[in-house]
């Protein structure tokens, strides 16, 4: 049975004081354990949207309610964010002057449960499956850009979070890379029924998806159910 984890209700998003409409009346729900895609044209306001259910921006109007029961009640906003989102954005946002090993740690950090050998062992072990335990000691801002995405995606699991916002994760890196990026995403996704949400232009993304969001001007055009998932 489908589990809700949040529903988005009528959401209008307008820029610059109303003057740039970015997202009209949007209502969508994602459910627990499900890879959504999110498809339409540069400016359509995919980011828009993640960032409002990741709770980096505010809607003009309308709502984004968590339903999950178990985490629903997490406050305040800054520790819902952190515990409950793992955040991968268009531009990756890596710390230049850390390694990639201390970029992936970062998040767990704030977490005080969590020991120095215990964040070290998790942070390493993410770096090897997307491929990248030989570089983990190199500087960010030292590796390819191919290189930094994974570990962005590294850093965005390595907190376990309920829900992965992914906004172009394979924009720019090969079809090899993409492919690695893809299934690492996916199958943590199936492994903690937790909730995967792409932004991206790539067709061939859809085709691993739940279900398939068509956005055009800031409006939902179309939502389909795929039949193969
Ligand atoms: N901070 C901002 N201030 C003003 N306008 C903005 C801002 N961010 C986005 N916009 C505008 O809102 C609209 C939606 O932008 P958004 O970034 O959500 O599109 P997108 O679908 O993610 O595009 P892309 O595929 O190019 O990443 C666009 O018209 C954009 O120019
Ligand atoms: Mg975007």
């Amino acid at each position: 049975m489908t589990k809700p984890l949040l529903k988005v209700e009528s959401v209008h998003k307008a820029y610059e004081g109303g003057l740039i409409p970015a997202l009209k009346d949007v209502s969508l729900t994602l459910n627990r354990g499900e890879t959504v895609v999110l498809m339409g044209p540069s400016g359509c306001g995919k980011s828009t949207l993640l960032n409002i259910i990741g709770s980096l921006d505010l809607p003009t109007s309308g709502s984004v309610d968590y339903v999950d029961e178990g985490i629903s009640h997490i406050r305040p906003l800054s520790l819902f964010r952190r515990e409950v989102i793992g955040f991968i954005f268009q531009a990756h946002h890596l710390l230049p002057v850390l390694t990639l090993q201390e970029n992936v740690e970062t998040p767990l950090l704030a977490n005080s449960h969590i020991s120095k050998d215990a964040r070290e062992t998790k942070a390493a072990e993410l770096l090897e499956v997307l491929g990248l335990g030989a570089k983990k000691a190199s500087y960010a801002n030292r590796v390819s850009g191919g290189e930094r995405q994974r570990t962005a995606i590294a850093r965005a699991l390595v907190n376990d979070p309920l829900l992965i916002l992914a906004d172009e994760p394979t924009g720019s890196v090969d079809s090899k890379t993409a492919d690695v990026i893809l299934r690492t995403l996916i199958s943590y996704t199936k492994e903690f029924n937790s909730t995967l949400l792409i932004a991206t232009h790539d067709e061939s993304i859809a085709r691993l998806a739940n279900r398939v969001i068509r956005m055009k001007d800031g409006q939902i055009t179309d939502i389909e159910q795929n039949k193969t998932s």
